[in-house]
């Protein structure tokens, strides 16, 4: 839909030295520079100041991290924190993504803490949610979707509701070429926006981007981003190559 932007976000995860960096985004810039979505790239935090400051110049490429501490500052050995992630260059964050849920053992309280310290931080939060295969199974994903959304933006303001990203990543979909199909993701961003409007309220709720991610390719990206519910994409290992990540960010054409 007009109103929302669409945003096509590549998550590095654990790849790519500043030099490596470097190369991607050398190559990727003059590929996305007049692409009508905007691309959001979260990298390693060691890439963060090299990035940003590669990309300046093109205005529809914004840098971010890809977690940062629940706390301001103080003794929390090997963390970075929101106002350290700033002053690198980053303009968002993503939040509660599955692996650092699973392998972090990261609870939705945990991610509220997180968001509140990157509101502080004016960094725009991407806020990850989705259900494993067994609650999938189980028949419960609107369940644990909808308690880890009201558990993770909670007291979040409507004004800084404003800034934020929803992304929805289904954890049995993610790195595992198995994908939902574009009406299942539908079904399920829609069901997102009407917890989003029960938070806050429907102007509110139809302002904020939802994307979708796990296992999201070139040959499937166009379909994913003609639901009316799915304004981008969240993509990890096919967006780890200049040359095929342009190419999903111009999977989205203007209508
Ligand atoms: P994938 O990862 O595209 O490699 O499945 C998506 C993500 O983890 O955000």
């Amino acid at each position: 839909m007009s109103f929302r932007p669409t945003v096509i976000a590549g998550n590095w995860k654990m790849h790519k030295t500043i030099s490596e960096a470097l190369l991607f985004v050398h190559e990727l810039a003059p590929l996305v520079g007049d692409a009508s979505a905007q691309v959001y790239l979260a990298v390693p935090f060691t890439c963060l100041s090299a990035v940003a400051e590669e990309v300046c110049e093109t205005k529809n490429i914004k840098v971010g991290a890809q977690n940062i501490s629940s706390h301001p500052e103080g003794a929390w050995t090997g963390e970075i924190s929101e106002r350290m992630a700033k002053e690198a260059g980053a303009n968002f964050v993503l939040l509660g993504h599955s692996e650092r849920r699973s392998h972090y053992h990261e609870s939705s309280q945990t991610v509220n803490e997180k968001l509140h310290r990157a509101c502080d931080g004016y960094l725009q939060p991407i806020v990850c949610v989705g259900e494993t295969w067994e609650e999938r199974k189980a028949g419960r994903e609107h369940e644990i979707i909808e308690k880890q959304i009201r558990e993770s933006l909670l007291d979040l303001s409507r004004e800084n509701a404003a800034h934020l990203i929803l992304a929805y990543e289904p954890v049995w979909a993610i790195g595992t070429g198995k994908n939902a199909t574009p009406e299942d993701a539908q079904a399920i961003h829609h069901f997102c926006r009407a917890v989003l409007e029960s938070i806050w309220d429907r102007e509110t709720a139809q302002k904020i981007p939802l994307l979708y991610g796990g296992s999201v390719k070139l040959e499937n990206a166009s379909l994913l981003l003609t639901q009316p519910d799915i304004d981008g994409l969240l993509v990890g290992g096919a967006s780890l190559n200049a040359n095929s990540f342009s190419q999903i960010v111009h999977a989205h054409v203007n209508p």
